[in-house]
């Protein structure tokens, strides 16, 4: 009866070594079998790096991670043309979603006869495809500049917008 009772509790598992030996390839190992098999499943959307060579994946790759733009005193107001290429020229220079083109006479002349008033609040309030401000940092004046700038070189005949006091 004794030796009965006894053999009901003795397993495969005899010695210390055994059972550490059971412990590791019944925990350990299957864990890393688990982390292996995920990254066989995965490694099918991770393309090497460099191996994806469209320009979209190249501009992701190269883009600027932040700016930071330093400043000290005021900011330098840009002149007309200057504003004009940095956030006109964009759809102006090509007449991009029917904007009326740099220079173009025709496109320009109603409007330009509707007054510069009425085209500053169409420029800082936006129009149609044109958003307000055309979205970008410019200030209300450096915008007013760009406007002649464009305005006058088709015809118009708007004397330079004058700085606001507080940007001389
Ligand atoms: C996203 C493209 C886009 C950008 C950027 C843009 N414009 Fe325009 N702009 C347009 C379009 C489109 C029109 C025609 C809007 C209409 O008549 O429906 C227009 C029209 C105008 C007009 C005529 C408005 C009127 O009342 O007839 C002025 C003035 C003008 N833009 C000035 C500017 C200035 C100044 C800038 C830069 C600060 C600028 N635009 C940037 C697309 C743009």
């Amino acid at each position: 009866m004794s030796d009965n009772t006894h053999d009901s509790h003795t397993g495969p598992i005899k010695t210390p070594s055994q059972l550490l030996w059971t412990s590791f390839f019944s925990f350990v190992v299957p864990i890393f079998v688990i982390i292996g098999l995920v990254f066989y499943v995965t490694s099918d959307f991770k393309p090497a790096a460099g191996s994806d060579t469209s320009e979209l994946a190249t501009a992701v790759r190269i883009q600027r991670v932040g700016a930071v733009e330093l400043q000290s005193g005021p900011k330098k107001l840009r002149d007309g043309a200057q504003a004009y290429a940095a956030q006109c020229a964009a759809c102006h220079d090509a007449g991009l979603v029917g904007a009326p083109k740099f220079g173009d006479k025709a496109a320009w002349s109603a409007r330009i006869g509707t007054g510069y008033d009425a085209l500053l609040t169409s420029a800082l309030k936006g129009k149609g495809a044109m958003g307000a401000q055309s979205g970008g940092s410019l200030t209300d004046f450096e915008v007013a500049r760009a406007l002649v700038h464009m305005a006058n070189a088709a015809g118009g005949k708007f004397d330079e917008p004058v700085a606001p006091e507080a940007a001389k």
